[in-house]
């Protein structure tokens, strides 16, 4: 039987987190991958930096995609991907999480009948109006394997009659990697950069679509921070910046809110650590914070990270000034400052090696494992010749 050979794509940040632990293993196990890089983010700060901090290797393919509406950086980066896939084709394409890149991944792949595997399948926030929700639901209903973070993001695959045996509840690939990261990111305490004292500030990021593109929606959150009976340390996202400033609302912020631009991982994660409360709309971010004992408030109307709800560790709050300030006054009073939840189920540090012995298993078991490439494509590409169809029939 002749080795497995993957494609893996990543687009956006979160992507890059999440591979990271798996691109290691796979290598360890001498699995050939090739790593495939949208571009749909492409600043040192939302991509390149995570490439040097994780020890991710450079990318084998570069598409340069970028920025654009929904249907135009999809469209981009499905005709990208498709010409990449006919120039050299693999056994199975991994896609991760919910961005664009990811259905783009999975589309481009099906539509050339190569298998597709799914981490961070079934995730759902049961809000057909968010893009990632969408992403979600479709990917997971064109992936051939499905690696589920959590018992009931497994649940939510079942349901939607996606077959038991193509499902595995593997756990949290975004967990793996902070956990083999803790110590470095605890001593860093980059919150003195910002002169701030370690669970005497509030960490606040927000950058869905339904929050910063409605100025309405904006501009409570902008005042609900600005009234936080602690500082509010602000890393602002590109499409958030923009919006502030179309706006105006930079000026609200007051002095009580410290504005800084996108983050390193080690320096996000540290600010986490550290942070007495986390404010986010962020889905990795709630993920961090209920690792890293750093309360959860969560600016929108559902989660898809429902686990991190169950564990006590997150709650969801209204995009209302008031909700803000009465939930962070309410976390403050009643977390102590330093707490600890309970991980969820298999957020562990055995998540890439989970991930990599079922890709095993499903290799040996599938039809292509057990013929060379060119059968394997013959199988399913060769359409017969005439004097064939003459024999046949
Ligand atoms: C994307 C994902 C979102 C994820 C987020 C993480 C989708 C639908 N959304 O949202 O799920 O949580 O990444 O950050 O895929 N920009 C830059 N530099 C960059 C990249 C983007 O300045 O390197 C700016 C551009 O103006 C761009 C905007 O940010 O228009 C939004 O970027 P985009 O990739 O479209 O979506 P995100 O909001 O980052």
């Amino acid at each position: 039987m002749r080795p497995i050979r993957l494609d893996c794509i990543v687009g956006a940040r979160p992507n890059l987190i999440k591979v990271a632990p798996l691109l290691a293993e796979l290598s360890r196990e001498e699995i050939a991958c090739r790593l495939i890089h949208t571009g749909q983010h492409y600043d040192h700060q939302m991509s390149g930096g995570f490439f040097t901090d994780l020890g991710i290797p450079a990318p084998d393919v570069e598409l340069g995609v970028g920025s654009g509406t929904h249907g135009q950086q999809t469209g981009k980066a499905l005709i990208a991907l498709e010409e990449c896939f006919q120039a050299s084709r693999s056994d199975l394409v991994v896609v991760v999480g919910d961005v664009n890149s990811t259905l783009a991944g999975a589309l481009a792949a099906v539509k050339l009948k190569i298998p597709v595997a799914h981490i961070e399948a079934g995730y759902r926030s049961f809000d057909r109006r968010m893009p990632e929700e969408v992403n979600r639901v479709l990917v997971d209903h064109m992936a051939d394997v499905h690696f589920a973070p959590t018992a009931d993001a497994m649940s939510n695959l079942i349901a939607e009659g996606i077959p038991p045996q193509k499902t595995h509840f593997v756990g949290n690939l975004m967990a793996e990697t902070l956990l083999r990261h803790e110590k470095k990111i605890r001593v860093k305490a980059a919150y003195g950069r910002f002169e701030l004292k370690e669970k005497g500030y509030a960490l606040a990021t927000v950058h869905r679509p339904e929050n910063v593109d409605d100025p309405e929606r904006l501009q409570e959150i902008v005042e609900g921070f600005s009234r936080l009976t602690i500082p509010v340390l602000f890393p602002v996202h590109p499409r958030t910046n923009a919006a502030l400033d179309r706006w105006g609302f930079t000026r609200d912020l007051g002095a009580n809110v410290i504005r800084t631009g996108p983050l390193s991982y080690f320096d996000m994660l540290s600010l986490v650590a550290g942070a007495r409360l986390t404010l986010t709309d962020s889905g990795g971010l709630q993920e961090e914070a209920c690792l890293l004992g750093s309360p959860c408030l969560t600016l929108r109307d559902n989660t898809e990270r429902t686990v991190t709800i169950l564990a006590g560790a997150n709650r969801l709050v209204p995009c209302e000034r008031g909700a803000i300030i009465e939930a962070a006054a309410r976390a403050i009073d009643y977390f102590p400052p330093h707490h600890d939840w309970a991980a969820p189920d298999k957020w562990d540090c055995q998540v890439s090696q989970r991930i990599v012995g079922h890709l095993r298993d499903w290799w040996t078991r599938s039809d292509s494992g057990n013929s060379d490439v060119s059968a394997s494509n013959k199988k399913v590409y060769k359409q017969p010749t005439i004097e064939e169809e003459v024999v046949v029939s």
